[in-house]
């Protein structure tokens, strides 16, 4: 049977009608509410009034912007995309009560301990110290997660896997974004981008799930009210159940607890190793600080005579916070928030006209940390200004707003206290393993140039440093 060949004009129509399909998806795009109208915010009285003095007005992020949104359309929302509504209130005050409340942070000394030793065993076989500080705060968040047995079943090379799967997903997502702008014809325009999207999304599901099954085995045959144990995050999701508006009560989807569970590990990681590198880059930089942190340091060692700086230790350190909170502000990893404007009384706070679609609004956390308005010499890195008692570093922005790395507002991080813990306890026992020196050579030295990825300010050369052990064996 001859094949039927079709005409140079029928090939020609289908071309138009595909570059007509696309401009016309272009055009939706660029104007309507996927975008819509942008306005910026670097005038931190405006971002106080508008995220904290009307923070109602300000409840939701525009829809699509969220990176995770790309590998689970709207279906699956994690917190960061889930719109305000039950399941947001839900699964954050899961988080916020649970593994990331305050509380909880004292029954992870051993985490900590087991993941600054594998570091500084990484760090002494000539790891790039970019890739080691990465690993390290993943593994922090894993254990956090499914807990330490969990953990240990896996086993390292697991763990390693699981976290390169994280890696690869994150760098992949630039070039599948063209599916959440174009989210039907996406696929049929970039088909090999959605089999890639369907086989990060099938290996997260591989990796998360079978966890998932076995602490549901497990939380069925101990439950033991007595015992005074930590309760990792996917255990806490496993009891987590939704109040929707009806009055109906249910437990999270799969697809939901995959979201969730690569949230946490994803957004922790990125955010809190971006910063990590960033502080440590800059002590490099500056021996002079560095060594002012030290001293700070040995001093506090040698009164708790203590081998490992935690969390007792760390709150009698002052200059260690001021060099973090330093950090934070030169370099926030995550350099804007935005939210989706549509009511009158957001449009009044911002002294704009409402459009029809609404607007989103993009708070510039990196220009407000750096105002001259607000800071003397603001692209330097002096720790010493947080020292004084002068500059209110209130990181939750509640009485005033100075710098906001962890935003503002009712969607603000809800990780702040976790965060800056983690922060510390590394960059604390890091200076006390270490001296971290620039090393010779354009290739080596430490450029501070900035990378805007997709979600994180990242360095754009990964940091490189020589470094001397300080108690070689
Ligand atoms: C230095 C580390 C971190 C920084 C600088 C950071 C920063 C931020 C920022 C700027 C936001 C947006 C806030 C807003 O829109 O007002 C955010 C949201 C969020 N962060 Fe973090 N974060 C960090 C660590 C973490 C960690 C460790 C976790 C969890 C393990 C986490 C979980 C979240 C979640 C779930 C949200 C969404 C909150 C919501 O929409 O209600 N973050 N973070």
């Amino acid at each position: 049977m001859g094949m039927l060949h079709p005409s140079p004009e029928f090939i020609t129509s289908v071309c138009f009608l595909l570059v007509a399909t696309a401009v016309f998806l272009r055009r939706r795009v660029v104007h309507g509410h996927r975008r819509g109208l942008s306005i910026h915010v670097t005038d931190r009285a405006v971002a106080h009034r508008a995220l904290l003095e009307h923070s109602t007005a300000f409840l939701n992020r525009p829809i699509g912007v969220v990176p995770s949104s790309i590998l689970t359309g709207e279906r699956y929302p994690n917190i960061h995309a889930a719109p305000y509504g039950p399941y947001w209130r839900a699964a954050r005050r899961n988080v916020v009560a649970g593994v990331l409340h305050p509380s909880s942070l004292g029954l992870l000394g051993d985490i900590r301990a087991r993941a600054l030793s594998r570091l500084v065993g990484d760090l002494n076989s000539g790891v790039l110290p970019a890739e080691c500080l990465h690993f390290a705060v993943y593994s922090v968040l894993a254990e956090m997660c499914f807990g330490e047995d969990v953990v240990s079943e896996l086993g390292e090379t697991r763990l390693r896997a699981m976290h390169k799967l994280q890696r690869d997903v994150l760098r992949a997502l630039p070039s599948l974004a063209v599916l959440v702008r174009y989210p039907r014809m996406g696929k049929l325009l970039y088909p090999s981008r959605w089999r890639q999207v369907l086989a990060f999304r099938r290996q997260q599901d591989e990796a998360f799930l079978p966890i998932v099954a076995q602490v549901k085995r497990r939380s069925h045959k101990n439950k033991d009210p007595s015992s005074f144990k930590f309760k990792t995050y996917v255990e806490s999701l496993v009891d987590l159940r939704i109040r929707e508006d009806d009055g109906a009560c249910r437990a999270a989807t799969d697809g939901e607890l995959v979201s969730l569970i690569s949230e946490f590990l994803g957004a922790g990681t990125e955010a809190t190793a971006a910063a990590l590198q960033w502080t440590m880059a800059n002590l490099t930089k500056r021996p002079d600080l560095q060594q002012k942190l030290r001293a700070e340091m040995v001093a506090v060692a040698t009164a708790c005579g203590c081998d490992v700086i935690d969390e007792v230790e760390l709150s009698r350190m002052p200059y260690l916070r001021a060099t973090v909170l330093e950090s934070l502000r030169c370099h926030p990893p995550i350099p804007f928030v935005m939210r989706h404007m549509e009511s009158e009384v957001a449009a009044k706070v911002l002294g704009v006209t409402v459009p029809d679609r609404g607007a989103t609004v993009n708070f510039l956390v990196g220009k407000i940390g750096r105002d001259a308005a607000t800071w003397s010499d603001p692209t330097e890195f002096r720790p010493e200004r947080f020292m004084s008692g002068t500059i209110d570093a209130d990181l939750t922005c509640t009485r005033d707003l100075t710098m906001m790395p962890f935003g503002a507002g009712r969607r603000a991080c809800p990780a702040i206290a976790p965060a800056m813990l983690h922060l510390q306890y590394f960059v604390a026992n890091l200076v006390r393993e270490f001296e971290w020196w620039e090393a010779d050579g354009d290739d080596n030295a430490v450029d501070l140039t900035e990378f805007r990825g997709l979600f994180v300010t990242i360095m754009k050369r990964p940091l490189h440093a020589r470094l001397v052990p300080r108690h070689p064996e």
